[in-house]
């Protein structure tokens, strides 16, 4: 492609960026409204130290210049002031015998309940936050706010279906037990830029919920939606119980990590930083990791595959918010003999997509939040380009600040970094295959398994896939893209990519233990249960049936 072709791509780039005027009013965020306020033991407190800018994705065109917009300001904490937040959640937790570790599970399904009632009334706010920090689309905005308090409310119902089943007595070998599911301790939370605020409360609630007390740092990206709802988390919450804290990781987490205090680590982010922060506990035996970690799921597109099918699936697996999701098919392999079929309707696909402000209706490509974010997919391309791939999509890889060309990048070799990176933006790899043992050998080789999807027809060969694959991935799809959802399936990976399991159910399971009250099952003791039981003296040892 011609130096002109690149000038009229990027010069349509630049003009996708709106002067302030153009935003529409609805859409206009007030930067002096989002004090940099912090949450501590029940408090709202505004910082007064050091602050850091947060910078909009989304450009303002003013004369000669395009710029990010600064929305506001978050605290950037110091080590003393993030270590009070842990303190004022080991104070709630209280070894165990603070009010929300003890109090029934009734009143903490009653407290979230009241909770996810006060959220639904900011949801305008935090969806405009979500568009303007992270530059997700509008329709992807309000689809994670609703994700989110459908998450909150099945996380509800599963718990009393939970507390339900564990609400009886066993009698076994003479012994009488009941066997219930009690929080572990003091949880430090940390979510994603990607999904902010879903992936943040996938581990929070649950976490809360089971009776765990809480620090959480909200993303580097996606802090500011946050506090919408802390007002809501003073009012439902006993004080001390949710901590929000906000810095640099290295100052504020570290401190956290080495004091050992941390009984639980919920964590959706890099490996590399999961390690440094895993390694940080001083008895690692004593911290138990949820992690959602790196992955780059692969597509296999067989030649009998439904193309139309698979290309719809591949451009929503590769491109949904911009590429951004760790769910994300991040390489494709298809068959040699449809390959020219395939790439056509994909650059025709892609080409379609509508890119702009995250406002726009139906816009499908949005600014990357990332600084330097284009120069880094741009390293990956040439790298590519450099082992003899070359961009097939007209305009593919130009870039204007943070607007990004989708680059459909073919053939891509074993030996370029795209075939091992997660590009985590708009780049979509594509190599041709002839023998299915590349595409085997590229998924047991890799350092990541969580998912990857199969597009074929022919159902001894999926078969096949499928037994040959199932102990190097968590979840394979077929004919269907990669994806966490529904919530209610468990989310989980091999290798580099998790630790633990999420799903509605499965996260409460996460952020408890199995604890029992067992006696011989004598008279005497019988007795004294049922006292216990009849005269609602313990709120653990109990029948309460919760409807
Ligand atoms: O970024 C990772 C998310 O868990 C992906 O979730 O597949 O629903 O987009 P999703």
């Amino acid at each position: 492609m011609g130096n002109a072709d690149n000038n009229m791509y990027e010069e349509k780039l630049c003009n996708s960026f709106p002067t302030i005027e153009n935003v529409p009013q609805e859409y206009i965020i007030d930067s002096k409204k989002y004090k940099p306020i912090y949450l501590l033991d029940g408090k709202i407190i505004e910082w007064t130290g050091p602050l850091k800018d947060v910078s909009s994705p989304i450009c303002i065109r003013q004369n000669e210049a395009t710029e990010r917009l600064i929305i506001g300001q978050v605290p950037m904490m110091d080590e003393d002031a993030a270590m009070k937040g842990l303190h004022a959640a080991v104070h709630a937790w209280n070894n165990g015998r603070g009010e929300w570790p003890t109090m029934s599970v009734k009143k903490r399904i009653t407290s979230v309940e009241k909770f996810v009632a006060r959220m639904q009334q900011v949801r305008e706010e935090v969806v405009k936050l979500l568009m303007w920090e992270i530059g997700k689309s509008m329709d992807d905005s309000y689809k994670e706010f609703d994700r989110t308090v459908e998450y909150i409310i099945k996380t509800i119902d599963a718990l009393k279906e939970m507390d339900r089943n564990n609400s009886r007595f066993s009698l076994d070998n003479g012994v009488i037990a009941q066997v219930r599911r009690s929080p572990l301790g003091v949880c430090l939370s940390m979510g994603p830029f990607n999904y902010p605020l879903n992936e943040t409360y996938t581990t929070l609630i649950p976490a809360l919920i089971m009776g765990n007390t809480l620090v959480v740092k909200p993303p580097k990206f996606g802090a500011l939606l946050h506090q919408p709802l802390l007002a809501a988390f003073t009012e439902c919450f006993p004080k001390g119980v949710v901590n929000f804290i906000y810095g640099d990781g290295a100052t504020i987490i570290s401190p956290i990590m080495k004091s050992g205090l941390v009984d639980v680590l919920a964590f959706i982010g890099s490996s590399r930083a999961a390690d440094i922060l895993k390694m940080q506990h001083p008895r690692p035996h004593r911290l138990r990791s949820i992690l959602g970690l790196d992955a780059k799921n692969p597509a296999l597109v067989m030649p009998d595959a439904d193309l139309d099918l698979a290309v719809r699936e591949c451009v929503s697996g590769s491109l949904s918010f911009n590429g951004q999701r760790c769910t994300g098919i991040k390489l494709i392999f298809v068959h040699k003999s449809i390959k020219d079929q395939f790439l056509t309707k994909l650059i025709d696909d892609i080409d379609k997509l509508p890119q702009g402000m995250p406002w726009e209706k139906g816009v499908k490509l949005t600014p990357l939040p990332e600084f330097e974010k284009a120069n880094t997919l741009n390293g990956y391309v040439n790298n590519a380009i450099e082992k003899g791939a070359k961009i097939i999509n007209k305009g593919g890889g130009t870039f204007y600040k943070t607007l990004y060309r989708p680059a459909i990048v073919f053939p891509v070799t074993p030996d370029s970094i795209l075939y091992d990176v997660e590009q985590f933006g708009p780049v979509v790899p594509i190599c041709a295959y002839s023998d299915e043992q590349e595409f085997l050998d590229f998924v047991t080789l890799s350092k990541y398994g969580q998912q990857l999807s199969l597009f074929g027809n022919n159902p001894k060969i999926i078969a096949r896939l499928i037994d040959q694959l199932t102990n190097q991935v968590s979840r394979i799809n077929v004919n269907s893209q990669c994806q966490r959802g529904p919530d209610t399936l468990p989310f989980t990976g091999r290798k580099d990519s998790a630790e633990g399991t999420l799903s509605i159910s499965d996260a409460l399971r996460c952020f408890s233990i199995r604890s029992l009250v067992a006696s011989q099952a004598n008279e005497t003791s019988k007795d004294l249960i049922q006292q216990i039981v009849l005269g609602r003296y313990s709120s653990f040892l109990n029948t309460d049936f919760i409807l």
